[in-house]
């Protein structure tokens, strides 16, 4: 596995590649890797002729206050696990690689980027835009992978793609659990063993509302009070419970196919997200 350090290097690698006609498949990621990214790995693997992913810790995504200090890196363990997984090349740049002093231009997404996570974290989603952007200028990739663990950011990144042209295809890849039903996050090994156990109402509450909706249950405020008073009874602090359009994440009155079951909830210190996707005929999944 190559690994490139600058954007020229890295442009020019990936020029090259393309030029002999190569397809090329991109996992962005910010590093601390478990096997949610290792499942976008897998599929670009058998989609591509060449995979790429890049590790970087995003400054520009993190508010004030929030946790881009903390973040963990394990550079060395990632390294060692995108090799076992067939990467050919790693992006690692630092962050005045990505920003060199004097850059002032960002990418901002207007209403979906406002937003469920966008509305809580301010500057979030243009932190995102302005980084995947860059990305894909520098690595000019035939698709990109994704995790419909974030939602939202997939739907602002779906948004970004079409209003700005880019000739990427986006592929949304099911959410990865742990065997107790935790989503994988990198910020999972934040929580004490109390707080996971706590963590684990975000899947409790989402499967209610499925069942729910499997039984026959459409409207979202019926739902929606459910799932609140779900988390609210086990202590959770609740950040937002949204039942909204998988695409422009505006709320919707009633379930339908593509609509976007998403919760986000401070567990102790830490911001946990879970969603499901209402799926045609209502037999659920998350893809
Ligand atoms: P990061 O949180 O490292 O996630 C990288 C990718 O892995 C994202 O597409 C995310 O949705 C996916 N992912 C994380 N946990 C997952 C899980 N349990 N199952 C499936 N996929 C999962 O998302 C970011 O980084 C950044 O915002 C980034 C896009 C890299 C821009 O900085």
């Amino acid at each position: 596995m190559r690994i490139v350090k600058t954007v020229a290097e890295m442009q020019s690698v990936c020029r090259e590649l393309r030029m002999k006609g190569s397809s090329l498949g991109f996992v962005p990621t910010m590093g601390a890797l478990h096997e949610g990214h290792l499942s976008l790995v897998r599929r670009a693997r058998s989609e591509c002729d060449t995979v790429v992913a890049s590790i970087f810790v995003n400054p520009l995504q993190f508010a004030p206050g929030e946790d881009f200090a903390k973040y963990p890196r394990t550079f060395e363990t990632d390294r060692r696990s995108l090799e076992a997984e067939r990467v050919d090349i790693l992006f690692a740049p630092d962050a005045a690689e990505m920003y060199p002093n004097g850059s002032v231009t960002t990418v901002t997404v207007s209403e979906v980027g406002d937003r469920l996570d966008g509305a809580s974290r301010l500057g979030h989603f243009t932190g995102v835009a302005t980084v995947v952007a860059k990305l894909f200028h520098v690595v000019g990739p035939t698709r990109a992978y994704f995790g419909q663990k974030d939602a939202a950011q997939l739907a602002v990144l779906r948004q970004m793609v079409r209003d700005l042209n880019f000739d990427i295809e986006l592929v949304g890849c099911a959410i990865v659990r742990d065997t107790d039903g935790l989503a994988l996050s990198s910020r999972n090994r934040y929580l004490s063993a109390a707080e996971r156990e706590q963590a684990l109402v975000l899947h409790r509450t989402l499967l209610r509302m499925e069942r729910m909706i499997t039984e026959g249950e459409r409207q979202s405020i019926k739902l929606a009070q459910t799932g609140l008073e779900t988390l609210n009874a086990a202590g959770i602090h609740v950040d937002y419970l949204a039942i909204v359009d998988a695409n422009t994440l505006l709320p919707v009155k009633s379930v339908e196919t593509g609509t976007l079951v998403a919760v986000a909830a401070h567990v102790g210190s830490t911001r946990l997200i879970d969603n499901f996707l209402v799926a045609r005929d209502f037999a659920l999944s998350e893809v």
